[in-house]
């Protein structure tokens, strides 16, 4: 395919914090390119239907580069199909600072090298400048989950959702509960309960826990290791939504076949999918070997880099989906980490996910679904999943 150079700074300025990027970003105008994808796909494309959204271009944006209105509005223009609101919480939270020490920036770039499984953990070298092709590029950041209060959410939400109308497409709310000092798993799972219950006040319909960000060092972090309390939040959160054909999803990071199969046969009748990978930890330092991120020495990095380990751990979900007998139709496998080229996005569907979505390849390669639709229809790929 041919590369071509990235503005890079056109839809996150990467020097800036995350509030200032949440309140000018994004800085082009972005053209409405969906009739150009409906006509480039023609009869061709993979048919999926994401609980009754039908559609022939099975991408969309993961949570956390959809943090306002005006974010959400320019993924829908790019011609993302499914678009998953940044995580909210039950109250006012700011991105990471450095402890007082403020460095004024939550995103890097790291090097696009695989990472392989032993790796997972140890270093990589951060730039805050990138001049290699948009489909290759890998970030670490350290954003973790800054939220507004629901009071200025849940009027977000609602107006997403005219938006999601207007251009025909689908919206995941993602939330996260917030742990305090001395909080019981019963006390956070509630507090999950409340965020995904003042979603759904507002229309929501598919809403995300997210039991799996890695640069939160409360509870609520990589909580979806603890198998147990992820099992009373699903359920915590199954009893108090209103309606039950909310649907609601699982965000989990990356794990090994036998622990997903184990994590699946507590937490499957609760919920009607599973989002994975999240980013993956590793310690980021810049060139003099300081630490590169506010927040901490390790991040979480995505991008280019996690595609192998994403779609292994897309493969032993759905493997683990299959042992335990649960059908496709109970469960769905939407599989996320390393989509940034349309070869990455057929990785995904290759290894058995039901709907693919990408974060950081939509703020750097944000031609993604007209590039992936140029593809299918070059391939002549017609298929249904
Ligand atoms: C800037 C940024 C912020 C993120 N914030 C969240 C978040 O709030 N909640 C969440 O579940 N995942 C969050 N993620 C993780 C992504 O949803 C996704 O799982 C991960 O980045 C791997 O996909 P990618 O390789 O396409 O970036 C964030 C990712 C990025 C790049």
């Amino acid at each position: 395919m041919k590369k071509q150079k990235t503005n890079i700074n056109a839809r996150y300025k990467i020097k800036q914090t995350f509030e200032y990027n949440r309140k000018h970003g994004p800085y082009e105008k972005v053209q409405n390119k969906n009739g150009k994808i409906k006509k480039v796909l023609g009869d061709y494309g993979i048919d999926a239907d994401f609980f009754g959204f039908k559609t022939k271009l099975p991408i969309g944006v993961a949570a956390g580069t959809l943090h306002s209105l005006a974010y959400m509005e320019a993924s829908m223009r790019d011609g993302f199909e499914v678009l998953t609101w940044k995580t909210f919480r039950s109250e006012h939270r700011l991105a990471h600072r450095n402890d007082g020490n403020y460095l004024g920036h939550n995103i890097v770039f790291v090097p696009n090298d695989t990472i392989a499984k032993k790796e997972i953990g140890t270093d990589r070298t951060a730039t805050l400048s990138y001049n290699g092709a948009p489909e290759e590029v890998s970030i670490t950041n350290s954003v973790g989950m800054p939220s507004p209060a629901p009071v200025e959410w849940m009027p977000e939400v609602l107006a997403g959702q005219k938006l999601a109308e207007k251009y025909n497409k689908s919206i995941i709310t993602s939330v996260v509960g917030t742990a305090h000092y001395g909080d019981t798993v019963k006390d956070l799972a509630r507090d999950y309960a409340f965020v995904a219950r003042a979603a759904e006040s507002v229309g929501e319909k598919i809403i995300e826990l997210n039991l799996s960000c890695p640069n939160v060092k409360g509870k609520e972090g990589v909580i979806y290791k603890d198998i147990k309390s992820s099992k009373i939040i699903a359920q915590t959160v199954r009893e108090h939504l209103r309606n039950e054909d909310t649907k609601l999803l699982l965000k989990l990071g990356y794990a090994d076949k036998v622990f997903y199969k184990r994590f699946l046969n507590v937490t499957a009748p609760f919920v009607d999918g599973i989002v994975a990978i999240n980013t993956i930890s590793m310690n980021v330092r810049s060139k003099d070997g300081t630490q590169a991120l506010p927040g901490g020495l390790s991040s979480g990095t995505c991008g280019a880099a996690i595609l192998e380990r994403a779609t292994e751990a897309v493969s032993s979900l759905v493997q683990a989906r299959k042992e335990l007998g649960i059908k496709k139709s109970e469960l769905k496998i939407i599989g996320c980490g390393g989509v940034t080229d349309p070869e990455s996005f057929i990785a995904h569907i290759k290894a058995g996910a039901e709907f693919v979505m990408c974060a950081t390849a939509s703020l750097f390669n944000p031609d993604l679904p007209l590039q992936i639709a140029k593809y299918l229809k070059e391939n002549k790929i017609k298929r249904r999943i």
